[in-house]
């Protein structure tokens, strides 16, 4: 149990990639970061790195937040010790697409009935404050770019897709249900890179799904060569087009969210989703070339047939996180490889 008065804030999936990197962002920000993680997807080297980062003992608990006994616990224990929980980011989550098609119960278990749980608990504790960690998956393939917030959802492309859809209508509906719930929605583009440190950045298990895990593991010899998934989209260079945003610049929109929550004053419940991204897109080949651009390293590549389940082109309108949360990315582009690359050779000497 921490001693300190500042805040506490529960950060649950807090091991995990982008929860690591917003506890960062928290502490930081003068809150303290309670972490709370099953380890299924990550470890505690990501843990050891935040209480180095953070210069500072940063409370961590193993616990499934499915586990409803094991929460309703860590919240008494706060405010026993004097200094309740006053927000939640709620990370905790699996995200792979193609895991999700094999393993849709497991999906709507971990993602949809964790949510559950955790949103139980905190009613009881009359924890108000919530961050949700949600996704540009709700948009499916668009109608148009760059997609906003009020953007129709289209059907989900796959279980993950539909979790991600059914948490935000989970958190609506509890918000409906009760008054002065203040939740924010954040709808992640593409998050890439690590913290500058090169102390935490991303893990991924086995074989990463994902670009910039994959090319950086390319580009060390970990992996062969990176497969360009489909060349003959309808873009100007024919590869699918993301935003990518630095990780950082996501989990300082963690903060912003939070704070957002907390300056809300209305008798009802407010529930606002806001995208997260650069409001720019690049293409995959744009990806590579940036890359070897600020590194000088020469990426290993072959181009490939399509991926089923991709999108041609997203970006996101990002003018009401810029407006009404006070946030823009920082980072470019460039810096946000730089600092994927400085991870990956990290891993590397481990
Ligand atoms: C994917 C998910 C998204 C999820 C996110 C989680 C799909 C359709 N979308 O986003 O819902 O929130 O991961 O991190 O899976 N690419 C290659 N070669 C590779 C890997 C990727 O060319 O080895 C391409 C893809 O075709 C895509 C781009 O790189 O055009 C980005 O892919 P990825 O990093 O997997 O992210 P998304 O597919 O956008």
């Amino acid at each position: 149990m921490s001693q300190d008065k500042k805040p506490h804030v529960l950060v649950t999936g807090g091991a995990g990639y982008v929860g690591s990197h917003s506890a960062v962002a928290l502490q930081n920000a003068g809150y303290t970061p309670v972490l709370v993680d099953n380890l299924q997807n990550s470890n505690m080297q990501a843990v050891r790195g935040i209480q180095k980062l953070c210069s500072q003992e940063v409370p961590f608990h193993t616990i499934d937040v499915r586990d409803a006994t094991r929460l309703h616990a860590l919240f008494q224990d706060f405010i026993e010790a004097g200094n309740p929980i006053r927000g939640i980011l709620h990370f905790a989550a699996q995200k792979s697409v193609g895991e999700s098609v094999n393993h849709p119960a497991m999906y709507a278990s971990n993602n949809v009935g964790g949510l559950g749980t955790l949103l139980h608990v905190a009613r009881e504790f009359e924890i108000r404050h919530i961050v949700f960690s949600s996704s540009c998956t709700v948009y499916g393939e668009p109608v148009h770019v760059p997609v906003d917030e009020g953007t129709p959802f289209q059907e989900a492309e796959s279980p993950y897709g539909w979790t991600k859809q059914a948490s935000e209508r989970v958190l609506r509906d509890h918000a409906a249900a009760q008054n002065q719930e203040r939740i924010a929605l954040l709808r992640y583009f593409n998050p890439i890179g690590a913290h500058p440190s090169a102390i935490i950045g991303e893990l991924p298990r086995g074989v990463p799904n994902n670009l910039v895990p994959f090319l950086t593991q390319a580009v060390a010899g970990v992996r062969d060569r990176l497969t360009v998934f489909g060349g003959d989209y309808p873009t100007p260079d024919g590869t699918c087009i993301r935003d990518y945003l630095h990780v950082m610049d996501l989990a300082e929109a963690h903060v912003a969210a939070l704070q957002w929550c907390f300056a809300q004053k209305t008798a009802s419940s407010v529930v606002r989703p806001f995208n997260l991204g650069t409001g720019k897109g690049a293409s995959v080949l744009e990806v590579i070339k940036a890359f070897e651009h600020v590194t000088g390293e020469a990426v290993p590549y072959v181009m490939g047939e399509r991926r089923s389940g991709d999108v041609v082109s997203i970006w996101a309108n990002a003018s009401r996180a810029r407006e009404e949360l006070g946030w823009t990315t920082k980072r470019s582009l460039e810096t946000s490889l730089a600092d994927a690359w400085k991870w990956q050779q990290t891993l590397k000497r481990e």
